[in-house]
């Protein structure tokens, strides 16, 4: 009798509580990394809140403006990225999991889509393909395992910390056999293969399935404009890749698997226009995205595609940095041409995890010349963050949903000048991820009519909160009556 009422007491006293808090103000919570990097992802203590405000603010978001559903960022699982982690994890399981969970988790960097290799990549130590026996056009012989086993065990492992990820497979070639040149490294698919070629990428989805990995989504060839005689790479038109990506698309539909995207390119900037325009006309119900890199052109040039093709996703899904370049230079680099950019579904860096300073592990390849630093650097005895990690962390974490499930739409934002402001909506958590490329800096921010002030140190700051879709609730009040 005494339990029971004292348990109603509390209810009403949380249900005011709350009642208060959605009236009076809304907290606001965040994480900040700052330029000089005294701060990384930490936790803001200087909560503000929302409370009623009035005039124009600094910073206002619209809500009722919503543009792209965000598709996850991360970056590539190679097979030298996957030996970094599992020798990590042979020689300190507990530093392991404590990255794994860093990375992966919603409370961590929240981040959630891996690009993995369909075979050698030039950050495997050896050629190979998942059938190499030659003339196998039925792929009898297709072998998922040809891949080294750490590289399922250790996405079996990031799986494990965070059942949403999804995964996106993509060849750097074709078998050697299907290639004219017969090598793995340079050259172009033969004629004749075009039309078998398709059935080699239904048995790596099929593949991946088999090993308990879902796939999210298959490319047809990374970068196909490049053919480089020193690592594993391949020439494919626009127009056989349309023709590849269209009987792929049947395969994978006449084999129950219909979620599985494809999606195109693969290939830098500068050739938006001359390449994925005719690639989609070619094939308009084939692909549900295109992918892009950051080695040449701007990404402003990715706009002519956004005019034509406004309903597909734009991924951009590689990118490396130097090693020895400058940190904070990078982070506003990256956040200015990919996480923020307008059309960004999908944003990605290179390699996820380097034991070194990012050198192509395969024998012969120039493909790195300085280095293409990794994500993250991974030894046996060290984990370190890298400045990929850090300004990707701050978009994935805001556009997330607390419980990992959902992820949220890019809405609409503006800001002041050496602010560059991008705000998610993710069911009822709301977000806005600042970069402020000058001194430290106090300013208001508007939502819904109410208004709170946060200064923004020189760095990137991250600030989420509880709301509700007015516009939505407003609908189903009308739908009770
Ligand atoms: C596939 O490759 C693995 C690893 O090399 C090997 O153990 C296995 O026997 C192969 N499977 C077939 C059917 O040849
Ligand atoms: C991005 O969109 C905003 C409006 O939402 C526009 O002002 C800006 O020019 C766009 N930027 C690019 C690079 O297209
Ligand atoms: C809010 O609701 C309106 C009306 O249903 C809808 O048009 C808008 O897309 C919603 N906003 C978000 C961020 O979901």
């Amino acid at each position: 009798m005494f339990s029971n009422q004292f348990s109603f007491f509390f209810v009403a006293i949380a249900s005011i509580l709350s009642w208060m808090q959605l009236v009076h103000g809304q907290t606001i919570s965040g994480i900040v990394t700052s330029s000089d990097q005294s701060q990384l992802l930490q936790a803001i203590t200087d909560a503000p809140s929302f409370t009623s405000g009035s005039g124009a603010a600094d910073i206002a978001i619209d809500e009722t403006t919503v543009y792209q559903q965000m598709v996850g960022f991360g970056g590539s699982i190679t097979d030298s990225a996957a030996l970094a982690m599992h020798n990590l994890k042979n020689a300190n399981a507990d530093m392991y999991n404590k990255f794994l969970k860093n990375a992966f988790t919603s409370t961590g960097a929240a981040l959630s889509y891996l690009r993995v290799p369909i075979g050698a990549s030039d950050f495997s130590s050896s050629s190979y393909s998942l059938d190499d026996i030659s003339g196998d056009t039925s792929f009898n012989s297709f072998n998922i395992s040809n891949a080294p086993s750490y590289l399922f065990s250790t996405l079996a492992d990031i799986y494990a910390v965070n059942p949403n990820v999804k995964i996106h497979i993509l060849p750097w070639s074709p078998p050697a056999w299907m290639k004219d040149g017969n090598t793995m490294n340079g050259g172009s698919l033969k004629s004749g293969m075009v039309s078998p070629y398709p059935t080699y990428l239904l048995k790596a989805v099929q593949g991946f399935k088999a090993k308990n990995l879902p796939v999210e989504a298959i490319s047809i060839q990374n970068e196909p404009q490049n053919s480089n005689p020193t690592y594993p790479s391949c020439t494919i038109d626009a127009s056989t890749q349309a023709t590849i990506a269209k009987s792929l698309r049947s395969l994978l539909d006449q084999n129950s698997l219909t979620d599985v995207k494809i999606i195109g390119y693969e290939h830098n900037w500068d050739d938006t226009s001359s390449y994925t325009i005719p690639m989609v006309d070619d094939a308009p119900n084939a692909f549900e995205g295109v992918a892009f890199h950051c080695y040449g052109g701007q990404v402003s040039q990715t706009a002519a595609f956004s005019a034509q093709f406004p309903n597909i996703p734009m991924y951009q899904t590689e990118c490396a940095g130097t090693p020895g370049s400058d940190w904070w230079t990078d982070v506003q680099w990256y956040v200015n041409n990919l996480w923020s950019a307008n059309n960004t579904a999908t944003g990605m860096m290179w390699i996820f995890a380097s034991a070194d300073n990012g050198q192509s592990p395969y024998p012969g390849s120039n493909s790195c010349g300085d280095g293409c630093r990794g994500m993250s650097t991974v030894t046996t005895s060290s984990v370190t963050y890298n400045q990929e990690y850090y300004s990707m962390a701050h978009y994935a974490r805001a556009f997330t949903s607390d419980d990992g499930s959902t992820l949220g739409k890019r809405i609409q934002a503006s800001g002041g000048s050496n602010l560059n402001v991008v705000a998610y909506a993710t069911g009822d958590k709301y977000s806005l991820v600042v970069l402020n490329s000058g001194g430290s800096s106090k300013k208001s921010i508007s939502f819904q009519g109410k208004q709170a002030t946060f200064t923004f140190p020189s760095g990137l700051t991250t600030l989420w909160w509880t709301g509700s879709n007015t516009s939505t609730k407003r609908m189903i009040k009308k739908r009770r009556i």
